[in-house]
């Protein structure tokens, strides 16, 4: 895994941009895999920038977001898909035909999923998915001890989660309980995944997915299994890791590596 520590969530998000632009900028009609939530926040809006200011080109890409509260319509303004709206989509030149997330209100559930995974495949498989990640280790919504394989369906949410994200919403019972999120195994077949992470609150969860096993109580640490995971975490996010300092080597590394400043020895 390549671990990237910016000092800050604003550099988060201009360093995250920069792999998403490139990927838009070489491949045109690529499938993006999105996320919604406080963290991904500044990066949409450095793609907003990058669109407004130096034409980065949205018109042929498709999108697929990562999950949706069960129960609340699309213009319900703590909902998925009106945060994706309002926050990234409406502010770039994305078809909004090309753009799924998943539907809270399907009549049936484990047939709407089978077809979200028939989408994604149809489309060609995700290129590059952006994920966030629970202070307790999850992505998407793959909460502590879901299965590893999984695919697209209906998920419990922790009293962790609905805590944390009681913050969108007026009062805590107003948070549904339940989500419709992709899988683990449906987040490994992307092509390749963009892990951000910023604050304290996340340190720990940044350790164990980097650092500590892989294990289901964790999911966000099968990204270890995964060939291609770029994590673009703040210096608050990475105070628990304890390979920090060879991280950052690495980087140097290839800056070197990339500027031709690398010497051989003997040279
Ligand atoms: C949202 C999602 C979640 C969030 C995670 C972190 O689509 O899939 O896994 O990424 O809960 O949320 P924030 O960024 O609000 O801390």
């Amino acid at each position: 895994m390549r671990v990237i520590v910016e000092s800050d969530s604003e550099t988060v998000a201009r360093s995250a941009a920069v792999f998403v632009a490139a990927l838009v900028r070489k491949k045109p009609t690529c499938v993006l895999g999105l996320a919604t939530g406080g963290t991904p926040l500044g990066l949409y809006r450095e793609l907003i920038r990058l669109h407004r200011e130096e034409g980065l080109d949205f018109s042929r890409v498709t999108s697929f977001n990562l999950d949706e509260y069960v129960g609340l319509p699309p213009t319900h303004p703590q909902s998925y898909r009106y945060f994706m709206k309002s926050n990234f989509f409406d502010h770039i030149n994305i078809d909004q035909r090309n753009t799924h997330v998943p539907d809270g209100r399907a009549e049936d559930f484990e047939e709407h999923a089978e077809e979200y995974e028939r989408r994604i495949k149809e489309e060609g498989g995700i290129d590059l998915q952006v994920l966030g990640i629970g202070s307790d280790g999850h992505i998407a919504f793959n909460e502590p001890g879901s299965s590893l394989g999984s695919r697209t369906r209906l998920k419990t949410l922790t009293s962790e989660t609905v805590r944390d994200n009681a913050r969108f919403f007026d009062k805590p019972e107003e948070v549904p309980r339940l989500a419709l999120t992709m899988g683990v195994g449906t987040i490994l077949e992307s092509r390749r995944c963009l892990l951000l992470a910023c604050g304290k609150h996340k340190a720990e969860a940044i350790r164990a997915t980097i650092e500590g096993p892989v294990t289901a109580q964790i999911t966000a640490s099968a990204l270890q299994l995964h060939r291609d995971v770029v994590a673009v975490v703040d210096e608050e996010a990475a105070t628990n890791l304890w390979r920090r300092d060879y991280y950052r080597e690495v980087e140097q590394a290839q800056q070197a590596l990339q500027s031709g400043k690398f010497k051989f020895l003997g040279q």
